[in-house]
C-alpha cells in the first residue's frame, strides 16, 4: 500500500522508484522524465517563469489523480498542477528544485481528463472534465442546441483548461455580465491531498448543507486540492451581437461612457479598454489595420471595445442611444454585426498579450482599481513605472467595466522586482486589488500583505493547514512563508 510506505532513499533511487510506480499506473506514454519532454511545462506562457519538474505525470481520470498523489505522498515529491500552462503569475510552473530530499516536484498535467457530459438544459448546467479547454466546452454546449452558453471568456479559449479557470477564478471578457468562474460553479469533482475524493456534481441547484467545501478551491491554485471535474452553470446563449471600437479622449472619458453603459444598457457584455500605445503595437506586429484611422494620428488616447447581445437586433439600437446621448461622434466609432466584422475588432484586442511578448519578458502586472480611481491610476502608474525603471515600456489594457487594468511592463529583468513594488503599492494606496483576475501564483506572493490583513491571510493558511497538512500541493505559490506573517 502506497500510502504507509516511507522512502528514505536518496533522490535518484526515489525518483527511478516513483517513476516506477507511476508507470505501472498510467503507463510509460504518460510519465515524462526526458528534459526534452518536460521543458514546455515547466516554462509557463510568458517566459518569466521557469524551474524544473523531476516528472511529468499525465493521468486520465479520477481514479489516475489519486493514485500519482499517493505516490508523491509517498515518495514526498511536492506535486504541482497544472491545466493549459496559460496562466500569468507562474502557478502552474515549478519552481527549481531545493537540495533537501524531499523538494523533487512534480508536474501532474490534467488535459487528459476530458469528460463531457450531456447538457443538462433543465438545470442549465453541465458537468465536464478539469482538462477540458474553454474552447471545447463552448462548442460542446453550442451543439447541444439547448440555447444556453456558458457565461465566462478569454482569449486563451483554445489552451486554457476548466481545471485551470476555476482554480485561477478567471474573471475574462464578459465579467461584466456574467461575473467570473466563482459565479459559474455549481459543483466540483475534488481529489485532497491524501488521495480522497469529494464529488459535488449531482446535487440540487439550492443546497445549503454546511460548507461550501468546493467554493474554497475556486482561486486556490491547485493549492488545495487537484480539480478533476466541475458542475457549471450556464446561461442563454444571445444569438444577436453588436460590437463596437470606440475612440476616447483618454481614461477619464472612457470611464464616464462605461458607467453610462453599464447603467443604460443592460445588454452590454464586455467593456474593454486599451491606448493609443497599444493599438499601434497591435497593428504594428499582427499586421492589423485600425478602422478609425492610424494610432498615431493621435486623435484619441484610449479605446473603447464594447460588445452587446441580445436577442435581436434592438441591442444596437439601445448601445447606439446611449452613445449619442454621451456625446460620442459617428467618425470616433466603427460598429460591427458580422461575425467577421467583430473578429477584426476582437483581434485588435486580444492581440494585446501576444504582441507584448514580442517586445520581451513582460512583468504582468494584473490589477484592479475602483473605478471612480482608474483615471487618476492611469497617469500614476506610468509616473511609478517610470520612476522604478526610467527605460521601460509600459503598455496598458484591461477589462474597463471591472476597474481591471493589465499593466505590462517590458525592459526590467525578469527577477527585478523593483517595477512590480512600485505598482503593488501605488495599487494598495489607491483602494484596489493587486489581483484582479489571474491570481497570486509565485508572482505576488511579497505583496499579499497589501491587500490581505494577517487575520485574512491566517484564516487562509489554516485552511492550507488543514487541507494539505505535509505541503505538497503547489508549495510556493499563493501563500507567503511563514517569516513574512506580520
Ligand atoms: P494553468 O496555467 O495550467 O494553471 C493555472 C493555476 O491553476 C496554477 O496555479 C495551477 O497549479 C492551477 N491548476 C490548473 N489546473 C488545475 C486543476 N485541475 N486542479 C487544481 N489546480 C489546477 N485570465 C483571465 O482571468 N482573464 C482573461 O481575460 C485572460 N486572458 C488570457 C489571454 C491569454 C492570451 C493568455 C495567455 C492568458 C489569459 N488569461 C486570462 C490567463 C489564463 O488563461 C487563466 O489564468 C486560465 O484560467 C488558466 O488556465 P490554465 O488551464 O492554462 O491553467
Ligand atoms: C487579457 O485580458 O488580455 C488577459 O488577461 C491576458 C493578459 O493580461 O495578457
Ligand atoms: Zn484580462
Amino acid at each position: 500500500m502506497l500510502g504507509v510506505m516511507t522512502v528514505r532513499d536518496d533522490k535518484i533511487g526515489q525518483l527511478s522508484r516513483l517513476t516506477a510506480t507511476l508507470v505501472g499506473v498510467l503507463g510509460r506514454d504518460h510519465v515524462l522524465t526526458d528534459p526534452d519532454l518536460t521543458a514546455s511545462y515547466t516554462v509557463d506562457w510568458t517566459g518569466r517563469w521557469r524551474g524544473q519538474a523531476a516528472v511529468v505525470a499525465r493521468p486520465a481520470s479520477t481514479a489516475e489523480v489519486v493514485a500519482v498523489l499517493q505516490a508523491c505522498l509517498a515518495f514526498q515529491v511536492a506535486v504541482v498542477p497544472q491545466g493549459g500552462n496559460t496562466g500569468l503569475v507562474g502557478g502552474g510552473v515549478p519552481a527549481d528544485h531545493g537540495s533537501g530530499p524531499d523538494d523533487l516536484r512534480l508536474v501532474m498535467s490534467l488535459v487528459r481528463l476530458g469528460r463531457l457530459d450531456p447538457v443538462d438544459a433543465a438545470a442549465a448546467q453541465v458537468t465536464v472534465g478539469a482538462g477540458v479547454t474553454l474552447a471545447a466546452l463552448q462548442r460542446h454546449v453550442a451543439a447541444s442546441s439547448t440555447g444556453l452558453a456558458f457565461g465566462v471568456d478569454l482569449g486563451a479559449r483554445d489552451s486554457a483548461t476548466v481545471g485551470g479557470m476555476v482554480a485561477t477564478n478567471a474573471g475574462g471578457i464578459h465579467f461584466v455580465r456574467h461575473g467570473g468562474m466563482r459565479q459559474q460553479v455549481a459543483g466540483l469533482e475534488v481529489v485532497l491531498a491524501d488521495g480522497q475524493v469529494i464529488e459535488r456534481l449531482r446535487g440540487p441547484a439550492k443546497d445549503n448543507t454546511g460548507y461550501d467545501v468546493p467554493g474554497l478551491l475556486v482561486g486556490s491554485e491547485g493549492t488545495l486540492g487537484i480539480v478533476t471535474a466541475a458542475r457549471l452553470r450556464l446561461v442563454a446563449a444571445l444569438p444577436f451581437r453588436v460590437t463596437a471600437l470606440i475612440g476616447v479622449a483618454g481614461t477619464a472619458a472612457a470611464i464616464e461612457l462605461v458607467t453610462a453603459l453599464r447603467r443604460h444598457v443592460p445588454a452590454l457584455e464586455a467593456a474593454e479598454i486599451f491606448y493609443q500605445e497599444g493599438l499601434e503595437l497591435v497593428c504594428r506586429t499582427a499586421g492589423l489595420v485600425s478602422p478609425l484611422g492610424s494610432p498615431l494620428a493621435g486623435r484619441w488616447r484610449a479605446y473603447l471595445l464594447v460588445e452587446c447581445a441580445g436577442a435581436d437586433d434592438t441591442v444596437t439600437d439601445q448601445l447606439a442611444q446611449c452613445l449619442a446621448t454621451a456625446g460620442v461622434d459617428d467618425e470616433a466609432t466603427a460598429v460591427a454585426t458580422t461575425p467577421k466584422g467583430r473578429q477584426n475588432l476582437w483581434a485588435i484586442r486580444e492581440g494585446h498579450t501576444e504582441a507584448v511578448n514580442r517586445l520581451g519578458v513582460p512583468h504582468k502586472l494584473d490589477v484592479s482599481l475602483p473605478l471612480g480611481a482608474l483615471a487618476s491610476f492611469v497617469p500614476a502608474v506610468h509616473q511609478a513605472v517610470a520612476g522604478a525603471a526610467s527605460d521601460a515600456t509600459v503598455v496598458l489594457w484591461g477589462h474597463a467595466g471591472d476597474g481591471n487594468l493589465h499593466v505590462n511592463v517590458v525592459g526590467p529583468a525578469p527577477d527585478d522586482y523593483t517595477v512590480d513594488d512600485a505598482v503593488y503599492r501605488l495599487v494598495a494606496e489607491m483602494g484596489g486589488s493587486i489581483s484582479a483576475e489571474h491570481g497570486i501564483g509565485r508572482a505576488k506572493i511579497p505583496w499579499l500583505h497589501l491587500t490581505r490583513s494577517g487575520a485574512d491571510i491566517g484564516a487562509m493558511r489554516a485552511i492550507k493547514q488543514a487541507l494539505d497538512p505535509t505541503g505538497r500541493l503547489n508549495p510556493g505559490v499563493l501563500l507567503p512563508p511563514e517569516e513574512l506573517l506580520g
